[in-house]
């Protein structure tokens, strides 16, 4: 059933973008992965209290891959987007992108998956407004969160057994 505040998903779309320091590195000289994930994480919530108008929190992160290393010096960009919104939570993929600045060259080091569920002023989880699928794009990747929101309540349900 449709619900009758749903939204575009252009309408929370959330890109973010840090240019990498020093102070952002690991002992190998590379940007440390728990600064990735911090900022996957950020993105995704943005996009999700965008979404929602309410705070919401991160309920989950699927298993998290980092392709290729981000260096110092590179401009790291999160494109964060909703894929899927349930009754109170809502999927939200991030991809992210390091640019080299001097040459120009980008690469994409990551996606990741999140779950973030909204919350009312009591703290308990709230309704969020649907989405409205215009795109090809938009109904596929609506139904791969589907089933990946499928999957991670039938893994919470064999862990809890
Ligand atoms: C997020 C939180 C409020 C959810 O509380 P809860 O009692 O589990 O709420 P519910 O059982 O009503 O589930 C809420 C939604 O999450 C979904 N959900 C529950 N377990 C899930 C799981 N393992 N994976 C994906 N979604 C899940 C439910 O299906 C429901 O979605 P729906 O309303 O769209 O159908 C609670 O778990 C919490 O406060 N967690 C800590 C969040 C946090 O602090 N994050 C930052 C970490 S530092």
């Amino acid at each position: 059933m449709t619900k009758v505040n749903s939204k575009h998903t252009a309408d929370s779309q959330v890109i973010l973008s840090q240019f990498m320091q020093p102070e952002h590195a690991n002992a190998l000289g590379n940007v440390h992965g728990g600064w990735i994930m911090k900022l996957i994480d950020e993105a995704g919530g943005l996009c999700a209290t965008r979404h929602a108008r309410r705070p919401a929190v991160t309920l989950a992160v699927d298993s998290l891959r980092f392709l290729s290393p981000v260096h110092v010096g590179d401009f790291v960009t999160f494109t964060a987007h909703l894929n899927w919104v349930g009754h109170t939570a809502m999927e939200v993929e991030v991809n992210v992108e390091a640019e080299n600045l001097l040459t120009g060259e980008k690469t994409h080091t990551n996606s990741a998956y999140l779950v973030f569920v909204a919350l009312d002023q009591a703290g308990h989880p709230v309704e969020v407004p649907g989405l409205i699928l215009e795109t090809e794009d938009e109904r596929r990747r609506w139904g791969q969160g589907t089933q990946r929101q499928a999957d991670r309540l039938s893994r919470a349900k064999r862990e809890a057994a």
